[in-house]
């Protein structure tokens, strides 16, 4: 048996043909040339997203929020510990603090009374993670209670493109929302990301921000720009995504549902094997509770016992290759040093060692999830 990859970017010739385009035209590679501004106006039709960055990570897309934010020592960024840790340290580095909070054991997302809870004077910024791409279902609430208690919401929606609330688009209620391209997203472009910004005071700013902190974007193509010659006039940095990277995603964006609809499959398989064999070995990540469409980004079972390292040790053996997921940011060597002592965080400390992603990807037959399902029913069944 050959090994099964837990992941196998998206590739495709026509991707591969887009950026022998670019190349032999001669444009720049620097741009935004026609790919970035052809993604723009495509994420625009199938999201509405109005005003967005095309960065070179989601990490770079969070950076430029909390430059734009600008927090004071003592104000807070509340997120969940079970997070990726540059949604953190973008903040950190800034000179704020974090605080964390702790999940839901379903779906590995904090619930609106954990955010409620640990909201106090010094909350300036919730960060709410779509983690796995499973949207969080009660955005449209928090959103309100944000608006009421003067919090920017962002939403770190990392590999969520293409999930949606109620019929919204996940990206379309913080007043900012972060997306990866990385190449273990759906869609990629080896490294990638992208900034929306909704909150319209600011736009500009987030311009500037993103374009190395200066006003080059208006210089050269606002023509009523009262400036002739570009300068320092924020904090940025270079955050850019290289139009030679736009031209391999430039023609994914208008594959997302084809893509999506290729690992619904694989993903109603896995559930329809587990569901004949299996009931109470593990629980299967949000199986029942995710009602609006979902991007099917991942496959993520979580462990009844603390055996993950035996579990994962026996798949490799059986040329199967799992993942954990993160760790924890609170048990990490530079996360520990934001935990408060009245934090609680019983429900991450209890499942962080059980969480299991099996493969998923688009190049995963329907007869590889068949024999990783056999081969997860013999360990259990043993
Ligand atoms: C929730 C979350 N946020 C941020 C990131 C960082 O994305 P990138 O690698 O594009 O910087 C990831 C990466 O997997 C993630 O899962």
């Amino acid at each position: 048996m050959q090994q099964i990859l837990f992941n196998t970017p998206l590739q495709d010739k026509k991707y591969f043909d887009n950026v022998k385009k670019l190349l032999n035209s001669k444009a720049s590679l620097h741009g935004p040339g026609k790919n970035i501004i052809q993604i723009k106006k495509d994420l625009k039709k199938q999201f509405g997203f109005e005003h967005v960055h095309l960065t070179n990570s989601c990490t770079a897309a969070m950076e430029i929020c909390a430059l734009m934010m600008n927090l004071k020592k003592d104000e807070e960024v509340l997120m969940p510990s079970y997070n990726y840790n540059t949604t953190a340290s973008s903040f950190v580095r800034t000179g704020c603090r974090v605080r964390y909070c702790d999940i839901d054991k379903s779906n590995l997302m904090p619930t609106f009374e954990d955010f409620k809870k640990n909201v106090n004077k010094k909350t300036k910024v919730i960060v709410v993670i779509h983690m796995q791409g499973l949207p969080v279902d009660y955005l449209g609430d928090l959103k309100n209670f944000c608006k009421r208690k003067k919090i920017i919401l962002i939403e770190d929606a990392a590999p969520a493109l293409g999930s949606y609330v109620k019929n919204k688009p996940v990206g379309t209620f913080g007043d900012f929302a972060t997306f990866s391209f990385h190449e273990t997203k759906n869609y990629q472009s080896g490294i990638g990301g992208l900034l929306v910004v909704n909150n319209k005071k600011f736009k500009r700013k987030s311009d500037l921000v993103f374009d190395k902190g200066t006003d080059r974007t208006y210089v050269v193509s606002d023509p009523n720009y009262h400036k002739k010659y570009y300068s320092w006039v924020e904090l940025g940095s270079c955050f850019r995504l290289p139009e030679l990277n736009a031209s391999f995603l430039q023609p994914q964006i208008r594959d997302i549902n084809k893509v999506i609809k290729y690992r619904s499959n694989l993903y109603k398989r896995y559930i329809k094997n587990f569901k004949i064999w299996l009931n109470d070995e593990f629980t299967i990540c949000n199986k029942l509770k995710h009602k609006y469409k979902y991007n099917y980004h991942a496959f993520t079972i979580i462990l009844k016992k603390k055996e993950r390292e035996k579990f994962l040790k026996y798949l490799k053996k059986n040329s199967i290759t799992a993942f954990i997921s993160f760790e924890a940011l609170h048990l990490s060597k530079v996360g520990k040093n934001f935990l408060n002592k009245s934090d609680n965080l019983k429900n991450t400390d209890e499942i962080i060692k059980k969480i299991v992603r099996l493969p998923m990807h688009n190049k995963l037959k329907l007869s590889e999830v068949d024999y990783i399902s056999q081969k997860v029913k013999d360990y259990f069944h043993k």
